[in-house]
C-alpha cells in the first residue's frame, strides 16, 4: 500500500424523521425500518447468523461501510445473547469517511443498545488512515476498523471472511463501493463456505457477487424493501493457494516463549488473546530483568512528511499500545501516563511544521504543533522551552517491567532457566539447558531472547541484531538546577528525553554506545544525559556541569538495545539461510518476502520476535499481535506492507544478502 490518503470525516445530517443521512452521497445510513431491524433481518439473518458462528473457534465478518456502526452493534448484541456463540468474533469494517467522535455520539443518542454504543464511543480512535483494532468483551469481540477507501484498503488486508455485510450507500450514488473491481478485491478474502448479504437487490450487486463465485438469491426485504440479496460462496473452481501461503498452526494451541522482556511478554499476549496456552521462560528469576528493566520509558509514535512506512508502523503501534494500556493505567496496575508527549524540534519552525502536517493530513488529537511557549506550558517547564515541537496526544511513558508483567497475565512464567539449545522432537520444540536437560517443550516456539536470539537459532537464520549500550540517569526531585516541577512534568524528548517517575524522581536518557560492553553505571554518561536534559530546557547549565564526583552519587541503569539496520522489529518465522542460498541458485521465485524459505517450513512452529531497538514500548504489543496472526491465521491487525516491514525475511535478499528495503529512522530514544 502506498502512503494512504488523509481521511476526510463524514458529514451527517438528520432527516425530519430522525433518520441519519449523508449529504455528500444524498442517501440515508439505514432504511426507515430502523438500523437494528435492518441489521437483524438483512445482515445477520441473510448470513445465517447467529447459527453459523455457533461452536466455532473464530468467526470473521467483513463489512463494506462502517457508517454509524449499527450493524456492528447489532451483531455484537446478538453474539452476547447467544449461549452457543463462537469463541472469538472479529468484525472487520471498511470506512472511507468515519464519523468524528462528536457526530458518532450524536448518532447514538437514542441507540437501541446504549451500553454497547457507549463502549464503542469510549474506544473511538483518532481518524488516522490506519487499521484500528478495538477490543470488547475482554478481546473476545474485536472490531478492526479500516479507515480509507475500500478499493485501496482491501488489497492491504490479510483475513478470511466467513460472512460479508455489503452496506454501501445506494449503488447509483456510491458506485465504487459496488464496482466489479471491488468484488474482485473482495474475492481474495473469502473463507471456504462464506456467505454474503446486502439490502440492495440491484442487478450490479447480484452480478458482482456471482462474478466471484457466489450463488445469489433474492429474499424478502424489510422496511419497505421488497427484496434483498443473500448469497453463498459456491465457486465452480477453487484456485490452488498461492505458493507463499503458509497454513496456520493446526495442532494443540500451546506455545513456549523464550524471553520474558517486552518482546516475549508481547508474544505471549498476542497468543493468549487468541485463546492459546503460553509458557514463558527466562534465564532471569523475574520477568523484565534485563533491557526491559528500566523504571520508565517513552511510548509514542513518530511523524514524517510524507507519511513513511516507519511513521505508519510506529503510529499504528503506539495507538494500539495506548488503547491496550488505558485500563491498566487507570487501575494503577501499570505505572505511567499516556495523556500527551512532546517532541522538541529545533530544526522546524511553525510554518514548515504546519505545512508538513497539512500535507500528511493527520488529526489534531493524534499530533499537533506547539510553539515554544505552548511547549513549555504543556510539558510543565518553569522556564522557556528551547523551541517548539510535536505534541502526540496518545504518547507518554510506561514502566517497562509493569507493562511486561501486564502483557504476561494469563501466561505461565518460569524463571531461572537459561536455554542453550533448541531441538524439534516428536512434533514438539524443546528448550534444553547446557547439560542437555529439557527445560520446557511445546508444539510452537517463539524465540524472544533479544540479543540472545541468534545463538539460539545457531546462525541458521542470520539475525542482523546489533547491541547498542544505553545508560539512563535518575535525578532526585530536589536536584539543584531543575527547571520543572516533577509533579507537572509531561514526558518530553529532543535528542535526549525526560519523564517524571511516580515518586517524583526524574528519569533522563539515554546514551547510545556501540561496541561497548561496560556494565558499570558511569558518571561521564550521567553528564552526557544531563547535558541533553539541559538542551531540553529541563536543567540549568550549572547542573549539567556538576563534578563527576557529584554525578557518581546519581542512580542509573545500563542496558543493551537489540537494534536492526532499519530500526523496525523482527516478527514472524525466521528465514532459513541455507535453504535461501540453495533456492537462490535455482529457478525458485524469491522476490516476494512470503516466498522466501523459513526455518518454520522444514520443521514447523518456529517464530521470532526481537529487534525492538529503542522503541520496545511502542512496538511490542502490536508486533506480538502480528506474530499471533502469523501463527493462528487470525486477521492481521496491520496492512500487508507493515507486516512485510517487520517480517524477518526483509533482511535477507536472494541478490544482496542483508540489504534492507526500509530506510532507518533518524530518531532514537
Ligand atoms: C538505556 C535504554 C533506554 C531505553 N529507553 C527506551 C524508551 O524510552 N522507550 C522505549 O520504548 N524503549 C526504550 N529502550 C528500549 C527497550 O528497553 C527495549 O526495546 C526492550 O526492553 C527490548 O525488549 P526485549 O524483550 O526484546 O529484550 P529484553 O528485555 O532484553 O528481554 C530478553 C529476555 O530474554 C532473556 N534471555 C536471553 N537469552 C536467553 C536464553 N538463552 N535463555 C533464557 N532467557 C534468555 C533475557 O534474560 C531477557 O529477559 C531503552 C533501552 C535502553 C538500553
Ligand atoms: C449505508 S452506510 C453504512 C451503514 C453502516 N453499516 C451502519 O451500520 O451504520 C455506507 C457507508 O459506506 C461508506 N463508504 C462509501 N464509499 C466508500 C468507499 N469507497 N470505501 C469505504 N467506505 C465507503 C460511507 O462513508 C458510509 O459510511
Amino acid at each position: 500500500m502506498s502512503a494512504p490518503a488523509p481521511i476526510s470525516p463524514a458529514r451527517v445530517d438528520l432527516l425530519p424523521d430522525g433518520t441519519p443521512c449523508a449529504p455528500d452521497y444524498g442517501d440515508v445510513y439505514h432504511t426507515a425500518a430502523g438500523a437494528f431491524a435492518q441489521a437483524r433481518h438483512v445482515f445477520l439473518g441473510g448470513n445465517g447468523l447467529p447459527g453459523r458462528w455457533q461452536g466455532r473457534e473464530r468467526f470473521v465478518i467483513l463489512e463494506t461501510g462502517f457508517g454509524l456502526g449499527n450493524n456492528f452493534l447489532a451483531t455484537w448484541a446478538a453474539w452476547r445473547e447467544d449461549p452457543r456463540r463462537c469463541e472469538r468474533l472479529v468484525f472487520i469494517s471498511l470506512e472511507k469517511h468515519p464519523l468524528r467522535r462528536e457526530d458518532l455520539a450524536r448518532a447514538h443518542r437514542a441507540s437501541e443498545e446504549p451500553a454497547l454504543a457507549a463502549e464503542l464511543l469510549a474506544q473511538w480512535p483518532p481518524l488516522t488512515p490506519d487499521l484500528h483494532a478495538l477490543d470488547f468483551e475482554g478481546g473476545r469481540v474485536q472490531l478492526l476498523l479500516v479507515f480509507g477507501d475500500a478499493l485501496q484498503t482491501l488489497p492491504a488486508l490479510q483475513a478470511e471472511a466467513d460472512a460479508l455485510y455489503l452496506d454501501g450507500f445506494a449503488p447509483a450514488r456510491n458506485a465504487e463501493l459496488w464496482s466489479a473491481e471491488l468484488f474482485r478485491r473482495l474475492a481474495r478474502l473469502i473463507a471456504p463456505g462464506a456467505t454474503a448479504a446486502t439490502w440492495s437487490a440491484a442487478r450490479t450487486v447480484r452480478d458482482g457477487l456471482a462474478s466471484i463465485g457466489f450463488a445469489v438469491e433474492r429474499t424478502p426485504g424489510v422496511g419497505g424493501k421488497r427484496d434483498i440479496t443473500v448469497a453463498r460462496h459456491a465457486p465452480r473452481f477453487v484456485p490452488p493457494r498461492p505458493a507463499a501461503w503458509r497454513p496456520p498452526h493446526a495442532g494443540p494451541r500451546q506455545a513456549l516463549v523464550i524471553g520474558a522482556g517486552l518482546a516475549g511478554a508481547a508474544a505471549a499476549h498476542g497468543l493468549l488473546r487468541q485463546g492459546w496456552q503460553v509458557e514463558v521462560i527466562d534465564r532471569q528469576a523475574t520477568p523484565a530483568a534485563e533491557t526491559s528493566g528500566n523504571p520508565g520509558g517513552l511510548m509514542h509514535g513518530i511523524f514524517n512528511a510524507p507519511d513513511s512506512l516507519h511513521a505508519r508502523w510506529f503510529r499504528a503501534a503506539a495507538l494500539r499500545t495506548a488503547r491496550l494500556a488505558a485500563p491498566a493505567l487507570a487501575s494503577g496496575r501499570v505505572a505511567g501516563r499516556l495523556d500527551g508527549f512532546l517532541r522538541l524540534e529545533p530544526r522546524l519552525d511553525e510554518a514548515r511544521a504546519c505545512a508538513q502536517l497539512a500535507a500528511v493530513g493527520l488529526p489534531a488529537d493524534w499530533i499537533a504543533w506547539q510553539d515554544a511557549e505552548a511547549a513549555s506550558a504543556f510539558s510543565g517547564l518553569t522556564g522557556d522551552a528551547p523551541c517548539g515541537g510535536w505534541q502526540f496526544g496518545q504518547g507518554g511513558w510506561l514502566s517497562p517491567p509493569d507493562w511486561s508483567r501486564h502483557l504476561l497475565q494469563g501466561a505461565t512464567f518460569r524463571g531461572g532457566l537459561a536455554v542453550q539449545h533448541l531441538r524439534r522432537d516428536n512434533g514438539l520444540w524443546q528448550a534444553l539447558d547446557a547439560d542437555g536437560r529439557v527445560l520446557a517443550a511445546a508444539p510452537v516456539l517463539v524465540v524472544a531472547a533479544a540479543l540472545g536470539s541468534p545463538a539460539l537459532l545457531q546462525d541458521r537464520a542470520r539475525l542482523p541484531l546489533a547491541p547498542v549500550r544505553g545508560q539512563t540517569t535518575v535525578l532526585p526531585a530536589d536536584w539543584p538546577g531543575l527547571r520543572v516541577l516533577p509533579s507537572r512534568l509531561r514526558p518530553l524528548s529532543g535528542q535526549g528525553y525526560a519523564l517524571a517517575l511516580p515518586d517524583g524522581r526524574i528519569l533522563a536518557g539515554a546514551t547510545t554506545q556501540h561496541d561497548d560492553a561496560d556494565r558499570e553505571v558511569r558518571a561521564a554518561d550521567h553528564r552526557h544525559n544531563l547535558q541533553r536534559a539541559q538542551r531540553l530546557g529541563l536543567v540549568e547549565a550549572g547542573a549539567a556541569l556538576a563534578s563527576l564526583t557529584d554525578l557518581e552519587a546519581l542512580d542509573g541503569r545500563v542496558g543493551w538495545r537489540a537494534v536492526t539496520p532499519d530500526r523496525l522489529p523482527l516478527a514472524g518465522p525466521p528465514v532459513d539461510e541455507a535453504a535461501l542460498a540453495a533456492a537462490a541458485t535455482g529457478r525458485q521465485r524469491l522476490d516476494a518476502l512470503r516466498l522466501r524459505p523459513r526455518l518454520h517450513d522444514a520443521q514447523g512452529g518456529l517464530y521470532l520476535l526481537a529487534g525492538l531497538g529503542s522503541r520496545g514500548l511502542a512496538s511490542a504489543a502490536l508486533a506480538g499481535e502480528v506474530l499471533a496472526s502469523w501463527i493462528t491465521g487470525a486477521p492481521c491487525p496491520v496492512a500487508a506492507d507493515l507486516r512485510d516491514a517487520i517480517d524477518p525475511a526483509r533482511q535477507s535478499s536472494e541478490r544482496s544478502p542483508g540489504r534492507s528495503s526500509v530506510s532507518p529512522s533518524t530518531e532514537r530514544s
